[in-house]
């Protein structure tokens, strides 16, 4: 899948969970929260840009890269030690009965953010201006 396609499934599915998690959360419950709504917000300033909404801006594309590449990863797994399940977080607990496909999807997002900043000079053809 292409970095914008899975990002933008991810913040579908984030933002949806969102309005339902975060009241109350604390320590590093809120930690993870405020991380992926960080990703989220910068999710959601890139993605009409790749639909055409609103206008392309590649320094725009390379910040929202920047932001979801430091919550990924490491910075992303050191948030869910064990013990940290149950209310108010919805997540669940195949994160650690399979720590392993965890890990390796937040280590995937890496590279995902890597790509995106590779490619942020690389507008849609709709937003192009080589015509
Ligand atoms: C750009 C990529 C991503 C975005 C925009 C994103 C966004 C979000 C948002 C907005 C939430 C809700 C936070 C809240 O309750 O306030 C969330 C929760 C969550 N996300 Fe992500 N996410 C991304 C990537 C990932 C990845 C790669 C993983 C897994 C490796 C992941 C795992 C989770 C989990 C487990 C929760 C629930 C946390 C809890 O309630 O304790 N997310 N995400």
């Amino acid at each position: 899948m292409k970095p914008t396609g899975i990002i933008t499934s991810a913040v579908l599915v984030g933002v949806a969970s969102a309005a339902l998690a975060h009241s109350g959360a604390t320590g590093i419950v809120k930690e993870r929260m405020d991380a992926m709504s960080a990703m989220g917000k910068a999710v959601k300033q890139v993605a009409p840009m790749m639909s055409g909404e609103t206008a392309y801006d590649a320094d725009t594309v390379r910040h929202a890269a920047e932001t979801i590449g430091m919550h990924a990863g490491d910075a992303m797994t050191r948030l869910f030690p064990d013990g940290s399940a149950g209310m108010p977080s919805v997540a669940k607990d195949a994160i650690w009965n399979d720590w392993e496909s965890f890990a390796g999807l937040a280590e995937e997002l890496h590279r995902y953010a890597e790509g995106l900043a590779l490619a942020a000079d690389n507008a849609p053809a709709s937003q192009s201006d080589t015509m």
